[in-house]
């Protein structure tokens, strides 16, 4: 099964793919968690990202593509996966659509998570993500069971550099110019499936597995 998650930042397109992944067996690829993974670890693709990641922009595609398309190489790819933050532009896409058609595969699934702006800078504000293994909760939606501690592993919760309001706000005007028109893009391809993001994380997920499952 191969989907993409598309949706502004703050929709919750991590949040299902994890979930979906779980579900299925399936690879959950993040470019963003691993941009962040790799900032963590001081690793040259690290400190390039970061420079754009904290003003809200996004990271050029040349340092994107290529990871992506490596990544596909791992043999837990085989079954398909859940892309989550890519593509993020049309020459992203394109560039996808081209590694893919090479093997005679393509996109089965591309799942618009739907959340209007004025949800998305509170659902920001409350993010906490876990330093050690990447969990996301939300202050109010989803807390944590300890405060400020991982229900997963136990260690640290923190707000991402990203997820002040002035650079939130940042990000979804990048969304809005570079990545939603991704969505004509996949209706053009049959592939569009949207889903209300609005309601409660389990119900949401439920509306995914029933498109996907038809
Ligand atoms: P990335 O990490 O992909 O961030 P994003 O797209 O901005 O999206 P988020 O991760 O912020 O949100 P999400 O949709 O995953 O929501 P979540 O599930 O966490 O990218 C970060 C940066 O990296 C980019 O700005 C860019 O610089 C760079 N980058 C990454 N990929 C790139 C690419 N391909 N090309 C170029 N640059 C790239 O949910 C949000 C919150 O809401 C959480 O607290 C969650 O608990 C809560 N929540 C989730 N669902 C619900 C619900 N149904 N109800 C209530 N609360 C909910
Ligand atoms: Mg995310
Ligand atoms: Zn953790």
């Amino acid at each position: 099964m191969k989907i993409i998650m598309l949706g502004a930042p703050g929709a919750g397109k991590g949040t299902q793919a994890k979930k979906l992944a779980a579900k299925y067996d399936i690879p959950h690829i993040s470019t963003g968690d691993i941009f962040r993974a790799n900032i963590k670890n001081g690793t040259e693709l690290g400190q390039k990202a970061k420079v754009y990641m904290d003003q809200g922009l996004l990271v050029p595609d040349e340092l994107v593509v290529d990871l992506v398309v490596d990544r596909f190489k791992n043999p837990d790819c085989e079954k398909g996966y859940v892309l989550d933050g890519f593509p993020r532009t049309i020459p992203q896409a394109k560039a996808l659509d081209e590694a893919l058609t090479k093997n005679g595969d393509s996109i089965e699934y591309a799942i618009n998570v739907e959340v209007p702006d004025s949800n998305i800078i509170s659902r920001m504000a409350g993010r906490r993500a876990c330093v050690n293994c990447g969990a996301t909760y939300h202050l109010e939606h989803i807390p944590p069971k300890k405060e400020n501690e991982c229900d997963v592993c136990g260690k640290g919760l923190i707000l991402r550099d990203d997820d002040k309001p002035e650079t939130v706000e940042k990000r979804l005007n990048v969304y809005h110019e570079q990545t939603q028109p991704l969505i004509d893009y996949y209706q053009g391809k049959g592939v569009l499936f949207e889903v209300d993001g609005t309601k409660d994380m389990d119900e949401v997920f439920t509306d995914i597995v029933n498109l996907v499952e038809v």
